[in-house]
């Protein structure tokens, strides 16, 4: 019987491909699988369900995946129970807050801050005080303070390309951001000779891969 993985699509998929090529997977179903939401990988050994991050952690709770590759910022929000394995140490980036360059953080007049993460946000403003109004954004958060949706964003920066591209300016740095590897509970009693192999294949991948200097440590962040 296969092992399901629930991957992350898209930035995550792509930075954590490196480390599954190291770990032993033959990754190019995955590379070559055009619009096909499931790959199976080394004969069948491994089963990919491609997937937006929130919902990685739903199909580990209905039981369909066995494990999950997932941003830290998506546990983060949904204050996830599910076992954590392993940080990959990939995919990083980092929780601001953003805005044009006129935006006062100590202003006393109570602000609207546009966001994928309400949560987070929300914690964050109590621990400085402040009680804020939140919108929550699906997507291209950056537009909030440039449209007047918003005074400011919480959102996650990678290169700080888009930031910098749509002239925003980063006032405060929130929590560091990675992939995670997570794990069903009855799933690792039910297959935990392949986890626990999968997880020790990958912890060497991410020793291997961080002396070499190819996981990005974005130190910059
Ligand atoms: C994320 C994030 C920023 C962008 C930052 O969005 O919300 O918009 O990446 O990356 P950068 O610092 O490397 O420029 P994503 O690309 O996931 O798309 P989205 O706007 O649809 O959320």
């Amino acid at each position: 019987m296969s092992l399901k993985i629930a991957l992350t699509k898209g930035r995550v998929e792509k930075k954590v491909i490196p480390l599954l090529e190291h770990a032993g997977i033959n990754c190019v179903p995955l590379k070559n699988k055009k619009r096909k939401l499931i790959i199976q990988c080394n004969n069948g050994e491994f089963e990919f369900i491609l997937a937006k991050g929130p919902d990685v952690t739903t199909y580990l709770n209905a039981g369909v995946a066995d494990i999950g590759i997932v941003g830290s910022d998506i546990l983060e929000e949904q204050q996830n129970e599910q076992y954590e394995l392993l940080d990959l140490e990939t995919g990083k980036c980092q929780f601001v807050l953003a805005s044009t360059a006129d935006f006062d953080v100590d202003s006393p007049e109570r602000k609207i801050i546009g966001t994928k993460y309400p949560l987070i946000t929300k914690r964050y403003f109590e621990s400085l005080g402040q009680d804020v109004e939140i919108i929550k954004i699906e997507g291209s958060v950056e537009l909030a303070p440039l449209i007047g949706l918003a005074d400011a964003i919480v959102d996650i920066t990678e290169t700080g390309t888009t930031l910098k591209e749509n002239n925003l300016k980063i006032f405060d740095y929130l929590n560091k951001i990675s992939t995670h590897l997570v794990v069903n509970r009855m799933s690792l009693k039910q297959h935990s000779r392949e986890i626990f192999n999968l997880t020790d294949q990958l912890e060497k991948a991410v020793l291997e891969e961080k002396s070499k200097g190819e996981l990005s440590t974005d130190e910059n962040l």
